[in-house]
């Protein structure tokens, strides 16, 4: 069997982070692509002399054609500009809305039958805008947030509780943006909700309400401590976790930007919800009970991610 193959559009931080994950865990022959002439050449070189030491068998080759990119199974971008301090990922609008245009069409000419993960932020407008460039069926194409925002909920409450982060499952819904809503009623330690493991060890609510601040703002708070760019290693394990979900079918239900249609009162909107990936890409979207206080919160958040789609269409007539 021949092996999967996964591009890479973006060879960045991220990108060159999921070039090296993918190739470690032999998960294909790996293309990364970037429009900056050179540099994914040079990185697939260097990732490449990683094999022997390291001991994987991938074939990892730069490029700048998107003809290279042609059968890929898993594409995986993060093409576009980053933050830098005192940004927002909205602010990255403008720019990264024409880099998804290129990229969707590029995506659409040569490997229109890929399962397709965006990273690029604002995440929620990305690859909504991604979507309808790369006209893909809306199950093949998903966005990375709620995996990296729900492992960065599971790392305070590990370090709050001291406990394994291994026994940690945390749950954050909606957007990715300082409204998204880290759910504690669903989030649990070893099982154990974490309201009550809270009452057990004399964990105060006001400690975990400063975890619920610190994870809506934890990609900001890397931000301004790297000041030249924003957080790469955990963003590209998240989207790893997903590329795996897909190529084995495993039916994990994973927190993504999935596209909602009539669940939790959402039409037609890409947004942070519980999905299960498996060979057919996003197979189902699970809607769970919420509070009064939690659906609107989410109603926040579902409401900032249209916000941003009107700011698309405005910039792009051909979406509106
Ligand atoms: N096509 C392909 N690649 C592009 C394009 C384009 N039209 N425009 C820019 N790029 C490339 C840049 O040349 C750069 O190599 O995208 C890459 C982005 O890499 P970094 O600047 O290192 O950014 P990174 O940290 O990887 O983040 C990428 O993911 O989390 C989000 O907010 C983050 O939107 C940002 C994206």
């Amino acid at each position: 069997m021949a092996r999967k193959k996964i591009a890479l559009i973006g060879a960045g931080m991220i990108g060159g982070t999921l070039a090296h994950l993918a190739a470690k865990k032999e998960m294909g022959d790996i293309v990364l692509f970037d429009i900056a002439e050179g540099m994914p050449q040079g990185k697939a070189l260097d990732l490449s002399q990683c094999g022997p030491v390291e001991g994987f068998d991938a074939s990892i080759t730069g490029t700048n054609d998107y003809a290279d990119i042609a059968g890929a199974d898993v594409i995986i971008v993060t093409a576009g500009v980053p933050r830098k301090p005192g940004m927002s990922r909205d602010d990255l609008l403008g720019i990264n809305l024409s880099v998804m245009k290129a990229v969707g069409e590029g995506i659409k000419a040569h490997a229109p039958d890929a399962f397709v993960i965006c990273i690029t932020n604002p995440l929620d407008a990305m690859v909504w805008a991604l979507r309808e460039f790369s006209g893909l069926p809306a199950n093949k194409v998903v966005g990375m947030a709620g995996v990296l925002d729900s492992a960065r909920f599971a790392t305070f409450l590990a370090w709050e509780f001291g406990v394994s982060v291994k026994d940690v499952n945390a749950f954050v819904l909606g957007g990715h943006g300082d409204t998204m809503v880290p759910v504690l009623s669903y989030s649990t330690i070893s099982g154990i909700p974490v309201h009550d493991l809270a009452k057990i060890k004399g964990v105060d609510a006001s400690r975990l309400d400063d975890i619920v601040a610190r994870t809506r703002s934890g990609g900001g708070e890397i931000v301004g401590l790297l000041k030249t760019g924003s957080a790469y290693y955990a963003p590209a394990t998240s989207a790893i976790a997903m590329a795996e979900a897909y190529l084995g079918d495993q039916k994990r239900i994973l927190p993504c930007a999935a596209y909602v249609e009539g669940k939790y009162g959402v039409d037609g909107l890409y947004v942070g919800v519980p999905a299960v990936i498996g060979a057919n890409g996003i197979e189902d979207v699970v809607e769970i009970e919420l509070s009064d206080e939690e659906k609107a919160n989410l109603k926040v958040s579902v409401d900032a991610v249209e916000e941003l789609l009107v700011a698309c269409k405005g910039l792009e007539p051909s979406l509106a």
